[in-house]
This record gives structure tokens, C-alpha cells and sequence, in this order.
């Protein structure tokens, strides 16, 4: 599509200027799904991070939760959705996920996902909480055959423009939003794009931005996962909910040399079982679905299992199933694993827990609406209520395809009721400046490279599977020291921090974000004094239905606030 119909740019602003009607930010399933709703009714540009294709979305191994077997019902999954979420969940939002899904991923079928059959039915595979067999699956790789079905679509979709390697920095906002006033519009973002600042104006806004994995050491995510859509929305004034709630997976490879990678549920679902090094099986010990009770407990046993043994992994035992099998039905695994010299079907695999998926995130009603007006979210960045305090398996990829289309669609109708994207007056979100005076110096360089693996470490420590209150004090001062050492304001001010406008360099802005979300999560989590779901708090070990059967709200500039569950 001719690129002067989509941009103007203008001369007279601080930075290039261009202008659509429907910005995307992100180019998983959410925003690749949004992106095709939104192009029904209106010029849609898509912007991501680094490829098209790089995304959680292609890393998706298990697969998407339908239910449309022949013994299920949309009631059932809406019961295993809520039962995994540990009474958080909102159920309007659940109902809808559910309901809608099967319209959603009938229609990828028709598409051309190639997913696995049996007959005349897709071959429903079993994952953990779900009392069904309802995961449809390409293999292991049902992430990447999702990705390249949207993929396709939207680029033989004339009214969708891509741009690749395009860094989302801030909102653009106007200044009611900076005066106090409850209204804040959202009219596009600033970003990095072949290392200039851009100013894409929009008459409506999507975030699909995704997750925050890589703000741990140990994760399944990809590299561009560092949380910063969750970190513009913060600044911009959006609501966050739920920010205590980081799911851990219990299997990621643990393998000298190898990255930390996703080893699929669905290995336990095919009877995979769990080993200590001593080669004693030990889930019966914690939960009598044994490996496929839910991830948290899971997640738990392993980490007591690797303390008890003193070991940093434990082992899953997948060789009763044949070669044959294993390749057919584990390709991605298998080939990964192989790669660095471990054959699955005889040998066992060292994993061990990782950081997989944000329940949390900015808050959204059903239909993707965020508390900016022309600003929505869909994905993993927003936060609908469908998972509550845990998320059921294979439900992420649902959730995208459902709430990507409702994003698209209302991002167009809102886009075709504004004028034009010309807002009265243009702010980026309050700043808390800095003295940045050596931002290009190699020092600097290292000390913000160096800074990123101390967030990694201290959240791992002190956010991780299991919290305690001097933990999470310790991890407030170590942010803020790592902020002071960046030369960024001193504590106070350190969860506003933004750098827009001062600097182009990605490692910079993400380290910013990665502190600004890290902070978030740390002290959503002090807040909760209870352990429900992702969030177990050592301290206070049980689930406390009197005072927490709710949810926290932060906004920047309040102290976090607290709603009750309606
Ligand atoms: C997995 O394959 O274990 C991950 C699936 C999910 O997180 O839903």
C-alpha cells in the first residue's frame, strides 16, 4: 500500500509525524487478530518491536483451549477457567472467551490452520485443570502455525500497513491528562524507528504489546518480552490490575548452553512424569493430580524438590513413549533438545520453573476498552479478568484470537466517530527527569546492560514463586538503588521514570520499563497479604476469601487502590 496515503509527515513538529486511523502495537495473535477486525472498517497501522513473526504468540507450544469436543460444553470450560483462577476471575469476560472461542478458532480452520485430526474431529489433547480433552495443537508448534496463518492474512490485507523493528516508547496523550482531569484521550505513541523518534498519531490505539518474562532470569519468553506495554500504560495514566499475579511455568530446560525454553504441559499431558535427582518421583507428595495438578503447585514442588536435593533442576521422564511418537508429537522439543544433545526418548530432561505468563496487566472491560478514552488492549498486556489469579492452560491463545477481534472492531468504530488525530494539545506522560548527560558513553551502555540482570536476579529472589514481606521490601530498595545508579531519580520517583524523548537506544528504554513494571509487581504483591493462585506469599501461606476475595487497582500518581470483586 502507497505510504503517503497512510503518513503525513510534519515538518514543524519536534519529531517526524505520521497518521492512521487504528495504531496496533504488537504483532502476536492479539494484535495480528485485531489488526484484520480493525482493517473491515478502517486504515490499520501495525507496529512491532522487531520482526513480524517474534513474538510469545510463536513461542505457544500447548496449544488453544476450544470447547468443542464431543463430551464438552462452554459451561465446563468456563468452570475449569474460573476454578483456575481461584475465585478472581470475571465471569462476564470468562463467558465471553469461552463462547466466543469456538466461532474464533472454527474460523482459523478455515483459514488454513493445519492443526492435528482424528477423523472428522481435531485431535483435542489433555493439559492440566482442564476436565476435558479441548487443546486443538499443531504438534508442539501451535503458536507458530497460529502466526503464520494471521501472518498471511494480514499482509494480503490492503488497509493493514506493517513496520518492523518499531519501538513503542509513550503514549501520546493530551494535556487534560496532565492537569488533574479525569478524561485523558490517547492519540498514538512516540516510538524508535530506524533510531529516530516518531510521533504516529492514531484516531484510536491498540496495545498488544504481550508479556514480561524476560524481566526473570529463567523464562520461556523471547528477548522482546520486557514488559513495555505494561510500562507506557503505567505512565500514561492507565489503570493496572492484577500485577501480583506472574505465573510460573513448572517445566523450562535447564541445559548448559541452552536457553531457557519451554518444555510443554502437554508432555505431562502424555503421561510425562516428574524426577528428583535422586530419581525419586515426587508430585503424589504435593497434590493428588500429581504432575498435572495446577502450574503454581507444580512450580512449587519442584523448587522444594531442588532445595531439598540441593540441585538447581529436577527431571522429566518422557521415555516410556516411543521415538516415533515423541518426534511426531514433540517436534519443536524434540529437535531443540537434540540440538544440544539429549535424545528425550531415552534421556531425561533438566527443567526446571520460568516465568511464562502475566494474568495481570492493563485493566479492560469485555470490550477492550482501557480507562484512556480511544486507547485499548487486548493480549497478555491487558487484563480482562479472564484468568483471574491463574491462568488455565492453552486459554492465552483463545483469549488473543477473542479479544483481538472485540479490539479491532471497536478500535474502528471509535476511529470512524473521531474527526481527525489532531488532538488539541500533545503531551507524553509526566516524566521524572533525570540527568542523563553520558546516556551514549560505553560505560553507560554497560552499567544499563548490567542493570537489566540485577532487576532479572533480584525478582527472581525476592517476586518469585514465593514472596515473603522482607523480600519484597529488599526488592523495593534494590530497584531503587539500581534506578539511583542509572542516574535516574532517586526512589520516589523511580516508578514514573520515563526516558521519552531523551534517548533512541532500546536498551535504555526497556531497562526503564523493566523497572517501572518490576516495581509494579512488587509492590501489588506486598499489598496482598494472602497466597491465591501465581501469588504465594511464605508469610502468609493461606488463601483468605474474608479480607481478598479482590483485586488491586495501582494508577500512577495514587497510592494503589483497592476495588471489591462485583
Ligand atoms: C505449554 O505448552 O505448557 C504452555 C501452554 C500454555 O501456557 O497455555
Amino acid at each position: 500500500m502507497n505510504t503517503e496515503s497512510h503518513f503525513t509527515a510534519l515538518e514543524s513538529e519536534a519529531h517526524p509525524r505520521w497518521d492512521t486511523d487504528v495504531l496496533i502495537i504488537g504483532s502476536g495473535a492479539a494484535g495480528l487478530r485485531a489488526a484484520l477486525a480493525a482493517s473491515e472498517n478502517a486504515d490499520v497501522t501495525l507496529i512491532t518491536k522487531t520482526t513480524l513473526k517474534e513474538s510469545n504468540t510463536l513461542y505457544a507450544q500447548g496449544g488453544i483451549a476450544v470447547a468443542m469436543n464431543i463430551d464438552d460444553t462452554v459451561e465446563l470450560h468456563v468452570q475449569d477457567t474460573c476454578s483456575a483462577g481461584c475465585g478472581l476471575c470475571d465471569i462476564d469476560a470468562v463467558e465471553t472467551m469461552v463462547a466466543e472461542g469456538i466461532p474464533r478458532v472454527t474460523e482459523l480452520l478455515d483459514w488454513g490452520a493445519n492443526f492435528d485430526w482424528e477423523g472428522t474431529l481435531p485431535r483435542f489433547t489433555q493439559e492440566a485443570a482442564h476436565s476435558r480433552r479441548r487443546i486443538v495443537h499443531k504438534g508442539d508448534a501451535t503458536g507458530r502455525e497460529t502466526t503464520d496463518v494471521l501472518i498471511q492474512r494480514v499482509l494480503n490485507t490492503e488497509r493493514i500497513r506493517t513496520i518492523s523493528n518499531a519501538f513503542a516508547i509513550d503514549m501520546l496523550t493530551d494535556s487534560t491528562a496532565q492537569s488533574g482531569n479525569n478524561s485523558i484521550t490517547c492519540y498514538g505513541i512516540t516510538a524508535i524507528v530506524e533510531n529516530q523518534l516518531v510521533n504516529i498519531y492514531a484516531k484510536a490505539t491498540i496495545l498488544a504489546t504481550g508479556g514480561l518474562g524476560r524481566l526473570y532470569p529463567c523464562t520461556s519468553n523471547p528477548e522482546v518480552a520486557t514488559g513495555d506495554g505494561f510500562a507506557a500504560a503505567w505512565r500514561a495514566g492507565c489503570e493496572m490490575i492484577d500485577m501480583e499475579f506472574v505465573q510460573f511455568h513448572p517445566t523450562t530446560l535447564y541445559l548448559d548452553g541452552a536457553p531457557s525454553f519451554l518444555i510443554s504441559e502437554a508432555v505431562r499431558g502424555e503421561g510425562g512424569r516428574l524426577i528428583n535427582i535422586r530419581g525419586e518421583r515426587f508430585m503424589e507428595k504435593y497434590h493428588e493430580k500429581e504432575e498435572l495438578a495446577p502450574r503454581d503447585i507444580v512450580s512449587r514442588a519442584i523448587q522444594n524438590e531442588m532445595l531439598l536435593t540441593d540441585f538447581p533442576c529436577v527431571y522429566l521422564d518422557i521415555t516410556h513413549k516411543s521415538a516415533e511418537f515423541i518426534q511426531e508429537r514433540f517436534p519443536t522439543i524434540s529437535n531443540t533438545t537434540t540440538h544440544y544433545g539429549l535424545d528425550i526418548s531415552i534421556d531425561l530432561i533438566p527443567v526446571r520453573p520460568g516465568a511464562h505468563f502475566m494474568m495481570g496487566g492493563v485493566r479492560t472491560n469485555t470490550a477492550t476498552e482501557t480507562n484512556l478514552n480511544g486507547l485499548f488492549a487486548c493480549g497478555e498486556v491487558a487484563c480482562t479478568g479472564v484468568h483471574g489469579a491463574n491462568r488455565l492452560a492453552s486459554n492465552s491463545l483463545l483469549e488473543c484470537l477473542v479479544f483481538g477481534v472485540r479490539a479491532g472492531e471497536n478500535a474502528a468504530m471509535y476511529a470512524t466517530s473521531q474527526e481527525s488525530t489532531l488532538p488539541p494539545k500533545i503531551q507524553i506522560p509526566r516524566c521524572d527527569y533525570i540527568h542523563l548527560n553520558d546516556v551514549n558513553s560505553e560505560i553507560f551502555k554497560d552499567t544499563v546492560l548490567a542493570a537489566k540482570d540485577v532487576i532479572r536476579d533480584t525478582l527472581w529472589e525476592n517476586v518469585g514463586i514465593e514472596r515473603d514481606e522482607e523480600g519484597l521490601e529488599f526488592a523495593l530498595t534494590d530497584l531503587a538503588e539500581i534506578a539511583t545508579e542509572m542516574g535516574l531519580n532517586p526512589s520516589t520517583s523511580m516508578p514514573t521514570t520515563s526516558m521519552n524523548g531523551q534517548s533512541t537506544d532500546i536498551h535504555l528504554n526497556e531497562t526503564v520499563n523493566m523497572l517501572n513494571v518490576a516495581w509494579m509487581i512488587t509492590r501489588a504483591s506486598l499489598i496482598r497479604t494472602e497466597s491465591r493462585g501465581g501469588h504465594y506469599r511464605a508469610d502468609f501461606p493461606d488463601q483468605d476469601d474474608v479480607s481478598w476475595n479482590r483485586r488491586v487497582i495501582m494508577k500512577i500518581g495514587n497510592e494503589p487502590e483497592f476495588v471489591g470483586l462485583t
